[in-house]
């Protein structure tokens, strides 16, 4: 098969261009490398793929012969209030929208990430009663808004869409802006850690390999909406402890302010992609960390 993956510098989504091409697919990605992170890590992510530079906001999207779509680009991040906002207007709600008009004219599908920020808080996960998610910040309202399109291009065009809210995955080459990132460069380089707020604040965290399986499955899914993480809950505190134990010293932390717009909690219910695909998340938070850890002390010379 011939798939195309757009954001394939990109953290996640180099994972999952070389996991196709390791199947024996052909593979064509597509990535702006923008300037969010250090986009050296991107250039490095994307060393053994074939990535073209194209920005989807704005240069045409080529998809002829191109089987399915894994759009993956987009803008993370969940500090998206203020002077930030129209790259999250353009990286997300623009860029998809031109993915889903080209990918309509291919007649290709589509499995595209969409985020657990759309939900906020897990105390405010809307009820039966409620009429809509709501998110704690600016990118999981253009997260919401692109759900919003796929479900207006099935309706009017047949788009063939899925969308995955992932849950904070983490990994080899995790964003460097994200908490575990953070931690594990820390211990890796014998650095303190800031930890933002008081380390009770929890996730479902997701390694990388899950969410790269449950993408690649969800060609197989009915289209729709469907929650990827991890089955346990996590504090920060936590996670913390059992890096300690990992690395054989307990993480020097130092407590910083809480940042607006992160959410509490996040809690996966995954019943919906079990039932549709089997797919649960298999790897343990501690042998996550540990791979995690293991690449980052490479990197820095102390593995
Ligand atoms: N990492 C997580 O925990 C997480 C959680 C929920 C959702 N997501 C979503 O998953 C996707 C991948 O996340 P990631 O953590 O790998 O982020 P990432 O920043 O490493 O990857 C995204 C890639 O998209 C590219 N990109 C951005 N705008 C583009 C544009 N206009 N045209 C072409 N390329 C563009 C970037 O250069 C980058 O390489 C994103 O859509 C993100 O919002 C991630």
């Amino acid at each position: 098969m011939r798939y195309a993956v757009t954001g394939a510098a990109g953290f996640i989504g180099s994972h999952l261009a070389e996991a196709l091409v390791a199947r024996g697919h052909d593979v064509v990605g597509f990535d702006s490398f923008t300037d969010y992170y250090d986009p050296a890590l991107k250039e490095e992510n994307a060393r053994e793929l074939d990535v073209r530079r194209v920005d989807l906001g704005a240069d045409p999207i080529d998809l002829a012969g191109v089987d399915a779509v894994f759009h993956l680009a987009g803008q993370p991040g969940a500090r998206s209030f203020g002077h930030v906002f129209p790259d999250y207007l353009w990286r997300n709600l623009l860029a998809t929208q031109r993915v889903f008009e080209a990918a309509v004219d291919a007649g290709a599908p589509v499995v595209w990430a969409s985020s657990s920020s759309v939900y906020g808080d897990a105390e405010r996960y809307p009820t039966p009663e409620a009429v809509l998610p709501r998110p704690n910040n600016p990118y999981g309202v253009t997260k919401l808004s692109c759900e919003h399109l796929q479900d207006t291009y099935a309706r009017v065009f047949g788009l063939r869409a899925v969308a995955l809210r992932y849950f904070t995955v983490y990994g080899p080459r995790q964003r460097p802006d994200m908490a575990f990132a953070r931690m594990v460069a820390a211990v890796a380089r014998g650095d303190e850690f800031e930890l933002y707020g008081d380390g009770s604040q929890s996730r479902s965290f997701t390694y990388v390999a899950d969410v790269v399986e449950a993408t690649i499955q969800a060609l197989e899914a009915p289209p729709g909406i469907y929650n990827v993480g991890g089955g346990e809950e996590y504090t920060m505190r936590d996670a913390l402890a059992l890096l300690g134990e990992i690395a054989g010293r307990p993480v020097r932390v130092r407590y910083g302010p809480p940042q607006t717009g992160d959410n509490r909690r996040t809690r996966a219910d995954t019943t919906r992609i079990e039932q549709a695909l089997g797919w649960h998340a298999t790897t343990p938070l501690r042998e996550g960390l540990a791979a995690h850890l293991s690449w980052a002390s490479a990197r820095v010379g102390t593995a």
